[in-house]
């Protein structure tokens, strides 16, 4: 499925905050120790509605695929993951809209090294 480009990331159209996943992460991330990742689709809710919905939610942890959620009628355009990270680490969120195709944000994890860890 191809992937859904933003015209201007720096300033996106409702259409956009709509598709476009919002990676929400802890502010520290510890080597080896579980967080949650929540991902919700977008800033501006999408529709869950029977004829306009987000399928579902992926996550991709440096590129290779860690898991997918089915996301059910009718709750929210939301998916929550538990991940651990033995490294720092790209996480990219993947959203597909049975209308609108599939939409990508990424976000770099660095880990927490604070305390001498
Ligand atoms: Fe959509």
């Amino acid at each position: 499925m191809k992937i859904q480009k933003t015209k201007n990331p720096d300033n996106l159209t409702s259409f956009e905050q709509k598709h476009l996943p919002w990676i929400i992460i802890p502010e520290f991330v510890k080597k080896g120790e579980e967080f949650e990742i929540t991902v919700k689709v977008g800033k501006a809710n999408h529709p869950m509605t029977d004829e306009h919905y987000i399928r579902c939610v992926r996550i991709y942890i440096n590129g290779e695929v860690f898991k997918c959620c089915n996301l059910k009628l009718p709750n929210k355009s939301e998916a929550k993951f538990n991940v651990f990270l033995k490294k720092d680490s790209l996480i990219t969120a993947r959203a597909e809209c049975n209308l609108h195709g599939a939409w990508e944000s990424k976000i770099k994890v660095v880990l927490y090294r604070g305390n001498g860890g």
